[in-house]
């Protein structure tokens, strides 16, 4: 055991649920969100209750007293993934809109006609739409790196993609469908070669495993709260400080000007430019919460318990007949999806709530790399640090009760 699992279920109060009438709570679907411990619960509750203000704006006690909890909720985010300067880290509602900010102000600005993106077929719609969008408008090419029959990217096409010296090359660290961890560090380096710009969204990596931006060396890197025990409409953009400042602001408002005429403005400094309104103060709050509950456990401690469930749900699934696991067993995060023979997924997902275990059915927002596998939708059972392998047997029994009623 590598750390107290009861002691950390009783901090997710939701965990104690009785879900169906006689069957507790098992909680598969993190990928989706995760739960949230008491201490994020009580941060963002303190919050509102000692010290709710608007920041940058008051000069009173508790304007300075929420203005410096965000910032140093800033602080604590970058150094959690080893950002060179807090600066460097920007606020947004989720890695989606992380993602259409860089798109809708670095891709505007740098793209030109003609100009070609690389995508792989592994991404969440998130990593593709904005950059469709962006096509559209600016006639820029997308190529994909293909996705082979055990889940993983050919690399042998991607390196055959960078000799077309493309100008952004955009993937997910971890592929939310399939669980695989993409090798970013060596994609980034081969990327760099040719002169092109990186994007990494890490919305299923940095709750899962230690992230480091400058190892790394991602030029931008984006990110969820809600998916690593934080709050929903909370995101994070890391760009890299040179980048950043030669991107034109995002949205326009109060706070990101440095000054304001009739006709112009002059942007703020970095990261004020790319933050307009009033922001999502407790939410940033609530996210150095997560911070501290992750790090006091270890990101390392979190992936290898997260590696062990996923080692016992695959051994433990392969007993399940009429079952089919995307993606084999190789380098890969707490995520399975499957199918039963001639089951729709979302009859897979309604018998296991009946019996208390929550997984998600559908695309996964990842409608092209269902397609490439010949489905329309999958059933996925994701896994986090609170999770048991109890769980996992629970899960096996739900599916054993599908087959009972599908044979
Ligand atoms: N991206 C989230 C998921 O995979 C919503 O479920």
């Amino acid at each position: 055991m590598l750390y107290d699992l009861e002691k950390i279920r009783a901090d997710f109060p939701i965990l104690n649920r009785e879900i169906r009438k006689g069957y507790s709570l098992a909680y598969l679907d993190s990928t989706a969100t995760a739960q949230k411990p008491q201490q994020v619960i009580n941060a963002m509750n303190e919050y509102y209750q000692f010290h709710n203000a608007n920041i940058h704006r008051g000069v009173h006690t508790l304007a300075e007293e929420a203005t410096a909890m965000y910032e140093d909720a800033r602080d604590k985010i970058g150094r959690f993934i080893q950002a060179k300067y807090a600066r460097e880290i920007i606020f947004t509602r989720n890695t989606t809109e992380s993602i259409n900010l860089v798109a809708k102000s670095w891709g505007r600005k740098f793209l030109k006609p003609g100009d070609l993106i690389i995508l792989t077929e592994m991404e969440h719609h998130s990593n593709l739409v904005p950059w469709q969008m962006l096509a559209d408008e600016n006639s820029l090419r997308l190529e994909f790196v293909s996705v082979n029959e055990d889940g993983v990217l050919a690399l042998e096409v991607y390196k055959k993609l960078l000799d077309l010296n493309p100008k952004l090359v955009a993937f997910s660290h971890m592929s939310n469908v399939l669980g695989t961890i993409n090798p970013a560090k060596e994609m980034i380096i081969d990327a760099h070669k040719v002169g092109a710009i990186v994007l990494v969204d890490g919305a299923q990596s940095v709750p899962h495993f230690a992230v480091d931006v400058q190892d790394l060396d991602a030029d931008f890197y984006a990110f969820s709260a809600h998916k690593m025990v934080g709050p929903t409409g909370f995101g994070v953009l890391y760009g890299k400080e040179a980048i950043l400042d030669a991107t034109p602001p995002f949205i326009g408002g109060g706070d990101m000007i440095k000054k304001v005429e009739l006709h112009s403005f002059k942007p703020n400094d970095l990261p004020h430019k790319f933050e307009a309104g009033t922001p999502a103060i407790a939410e940033a709050i609530g996210t150095a919460a997560a911070v501290d509950y992750l790090q006091a456990i270890g990101m390392e401690n979190i992936a290898r318990h997260e590696h062990e469930l996923v080692h016992y749900a695959f051994n433990k699934l392969s007993s399940v007949e009429n079952l089919k696991i995307f993606g084999k067993n190789n380098n890969r995060g707490g995520v399975i999806s499957f199918e039963m023979a001639n089951v729709h997924p979302h009859d897979v997902a309604q018998i296991l709530d009946s019996v208390g275990v929550a997984v998600r059915a559908g695309h996964h927002c990842a409608m092209p790399l269902h397609e490439k596998f010949g489905i329309a939708a999958t059933t996925r059972a994701s896994f986090y640090l609170y999770n048991t392998t109890s769980e996992i047997d629970r899960l096996v029994e739900g599916l054993e009760i599908v087959n009972d009623i599908f044979s």
